[in-house]
């Protein structure tokens, strides 16, 4: 049953301008104070990698990290495998911190923290990262979907309001634009590896291969094909212990949309009118002016 405590996590609070739920600013302490470990690997992603494919990141990272071993991936969900730390898990009573805290090392774990928030002992102990971005308009289209079915994300209005919201940073975990440009600027400081969504959905072998590398591990060209297959949309959708459409009604209404909705690229395109794609393509030009990094909306 989910408690009424929990589902009020969805009020909002701000920490330095950026919009984070209730639960996440009361805790805020412990997760600034958090201690990551040299050993440690973090997934960040803006929300629904927000929806930007921050999951099947994590799933892909699994499987590398247990040799393509199916079953050792559906040991648990994903989010008990790979604790989200500023967030307090589904049903489960403590926040993503605190089951990292009491995880064996190497621990994986996930965050959707704008880097500026990015509790700083990751910095100081060189912990590897591993940040995934997808383009505005995808990601904006993900996240509405998911806010309408998700009963611990504020409410998102119509898809016209949502834009409005989306373009103005006032959703969770703040601005798209802020957050992908952060981590871009800091990807040259530190070991990051920057992957794009649309670039895992055009070669993910690629891909994979650069996560290979990044975490210096060698895998068999059958392994390899094996995650691609066990990660790929359809055959994740069927898996229960990836994503959360196993989880409770009350919190995602899998009758209004599915966390696992179409997994492409450019379905954007069957959601904003032609005169929400001009204004977003205005307001995105000077959001994203003087920045080296660029996004593809179709592949
Ligand atoms: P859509 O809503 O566009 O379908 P995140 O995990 O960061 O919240 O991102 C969720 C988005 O990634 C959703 O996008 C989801 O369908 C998509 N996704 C999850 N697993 C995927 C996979 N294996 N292949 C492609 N897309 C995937």
């Amino acid at each position: 049953q989910v408690s009424k405590a929990f589902l009020q996590e969805v009020q909002v609070k701000e920490i330095n301008a950026v919009l984070l739920t209730k639960g996440m600013s009361d805790n805020w302490e412990s997760i600034w104070n958090f201690q990551a470990k040299p050993n440690d690997l973090l997934i960040a992603s803006y929300p629904k990698s927000a929806l930007s494919g921050t999951t099947w990141t994590q799933e892909i990272v699994d499987m590398i990290q247990n040799d393509g071993d199916v079953r050792k991936c559906q040991r648990a969900y994903t989010y008990v495998r790979q604790p989200h730390l500023e967030w307090k898990p589904w049903l489960l009573s403590t926040p993503g911190l605190e089951e990292a805290e009491k995880m064996p090392s190497p621990r994986t774990m996930k965050t959707h923290l704008p880097v500026q928030l990015l509790p700083p002992s990751f910095w100081k102990e060189n912990t590897k990262i591993i940040y995934v971005a997808r383009n505005a308009k995808d990601v904006a289209v993900s996240y509405y979907h998911l806010s309408r079915a998700m009963s611990v994300l504020p409410r998102p209005g119509t898809l016209d309001e949502f834009i409005d919201k989306f373009m103005n940073g006032r959703v969770l975990w703040g601005s798209w634009y802020d957050h992908v440009k952060g981590w871009w600027n800091k990807k040259d400081k530190h070991p990051i590896l920057y992957l794009f969504y649309e670039d895992m959905k055009e070669n993910p072998k690629q891909e994979i291969q650069k996560i290979l590398k990044f975490l210096e591990k060698d895998l068999s060209e059958e392994i390899i094909n094996k995650i691609i297959y066990h990660t790929s949309f359809d055959i994740m959708k069927q898996n229960p212990m990836a994503g959360y459409d196993t989880i409770h009604i009350n919190i995602i209404d899998h009758s209004i949309s599915s966390f696992m909705r179409k997994g492409i690229t450019g379905d954007w395109k069957n959601h904003f009118t032609v005169s929400q794609s001009e204004k977003f393509d205005e307001h995105y030009k000077k959001k994203m002016a003087g920045t080296t990094l660029t996004f593809r909306s179709e592949i």
